[in-house]
């Protein structure tokens, strides 16, 4: 498919704004599934929900079903969920375990490596016609596992998944690393899914590093839904010495970090349970000890291009934005601890998850509530004439400074423009060098 939406006139960066046509047109969205969701590296899940041999967990790449699942002798594939026969999805339930996938349609069955295993009437129908290899289920061609957590791309060209994650991986780290800063550790704890009226790419934008719509959290801020009931702000406050950071990638990324001062002390947290304090006051001299330097990134909020967003620490977890039409969204939050955190532990961080996060999280309906009218409200004829703005801190950013990347010490809409600045490139189906910005010079990357 070949594009002829006016990319250029609706997405100027170098203007700082955009159309409201990318949010609401089913023409932007057709073209984002033909030409975005099948090259990006994508989330599909995490090693620790599928431990054993024979377990699977039932994902999606965009708008298509696919199926995480752990082989017989314990390796990861990623397959589409579609019968090779006549297309009925072959496995209906979220999760499981299972030796074999079998069809409900017709009952062709495959094995958990997905090689098609078993024809009924073979013999008598098929026998020297159709050759079982020749119809294994369909299998993504690149995937990577990463810290536990499982990627992947239906480009066979794209490139590696951390050349794809670029600078990135530093915030990336400190999201799946063990809260005392071993590598990795982490477990899900359970993954919330719901479907909201919005375009995905609200969701998204907002984890990039919107900071400036704070003032919409005001009521859960006033309440004090964070771990220590504090009122006045909605988690314990362990950033407040520290230098906040928005970061651009040139693949897309962005996000809000806080870049913590040489000399850090522990934030007491917690203050309801002691046990949980004290676990982390330990957590926190251990990740200091070991990581040195590192230990001063500390993640808030981000978005890994396109669709998966994370919290860093509190609440700390992954969230992917599956777009289902220019204006729904099914929305996945993973929920992150340390595997081998104690079970209080896990307990009070669940509970905090929940009143903070998910379609009952009192943090994210207040955004909910501004994207699915945001949404709504630019659908009308008259609203599509008018673009977005997205002029906030132009220009106003420095490249590897403290940290690397492009780096605003202010609230921005750099990393936004940035991330336009790919999609637009996604869309108009330019090579991998154009798509992970090998061509720019990182001033120019603000600029195009
Ligand atoms: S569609 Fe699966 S066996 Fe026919
Ligand atoms: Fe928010």
């Amino acid at each position: 498919m070949s594009t002829t939406l006016p990319i250029d006139q609706m997405i100027d960066t170098q203007r700082g704004t955009i159309s409201r046509e990318i949010f609401v047109s089913p023409e932007f969205h057709a073209a984002e599934l033909e030409k975005l969701f099948t090259r990006a590296w994508l989330f599909v899940g995490h090693e620790s929900q599928i431990p054993k041999p024979g377990d699977f967990f039932v994902s999606r790449m965009g708008q298509e079903s696919v199926i995480l699942c752990r082989d017989s002798r314990g390796a990861v594939h990623v397959f589409l969920n579609s019968c090779r026969h006549r297309g009925m999805k072959i496995c209906r339930y979220e999760q499981g375990n299972t030796s074999l996938f079998v069809c409900p349609y017709h009952s062709w069955s495959y094995t958990t490596d997905g090689k098609l295993q078993g024809v009924p009437l073979y013999r008598s129908l098929y026998e020297g016609v159709l050759n079982r290899e020749d119809w294994s289920l369909i299998e993504v061609p690149r995937l990577a596992c990463y810290k536990g957590t499982v990627w992947a791309s239906w480009d066979a060209e794209a490139p590696d998944f951390l050349t794809y994650l670029g600078g990135a991986v530093d915030h990336l780290d400190q999201v799946l690393d063990c809260r005392d800063g071993r590598p990795g550790g982490s477990e899900v704890i359970g993954v919330h899914k719901w479907i909201l009226p919005t375009n995905w790419k609200f969701a998204a934008e907002n984890f990039l590093g919107d900071t400036y719509h704070n003032p919409s959290h005001r009521s859960v801020d006033m309440i004090g839904i964070g771990p220590s009931g504090e009122k006045g702000q909605r988690r314990d406050n362990e950033y407040n010495k520290g230098q906040h950071v928005w970061v651009g990638f040139p693949q897309g990324h962005g996000m809000h970090s806080v870049w913590m001062p040489e000399q850090q002390e522990y934030q007491p947290g917690y203050a309801q349970y002691p046990e949980v304090d004290e676990y982390f006051r330990h957590c926190f001299e251990e990740r200091k000890r070991r990581q040195g330097d590192k230990a001063r990134l500390m993640p808030f909020t981000g978005n890994l291009f396109p669709n998966t967003s994370y919290h860093g620490r509190q609440p700390r977890g992954l969230c992917v934005w599956h777009p289902h039409s220019p204006t729904e969204t099914e929305a996945w939050r993973f929920f992150l601890v340390d595997a081998d955190a104690p079970a209080a532990v896990k307990d009070v961080l669940r509970r905090f998850y929940m009143r903070y996060s998910g379609p009952a999280g009192m943090t994210e309906q207040d955004d909910m509530e501004n994207w699915l009218y945001a949404t709504q409200s630019s659908m009308g004829t008259i609203a599509r004439r008018y673009p977005f703005n997205y002029q906030a801190s132009m220009g106003a950013y420095k490249t590897n400074d403290p940290i690397p990347g492009d780096v605003s010490l202010q609230i921005t809409d750099q990393t936004p423009r940035n991330y336009y600045r790919v999609y637009s490139r996604y869309l108009k189906g330019d090579g991998w060098d154009s798509l992970l910005g090998r061509d720019l010079q990182p001033i120019q990357r603000a600029a195009e």
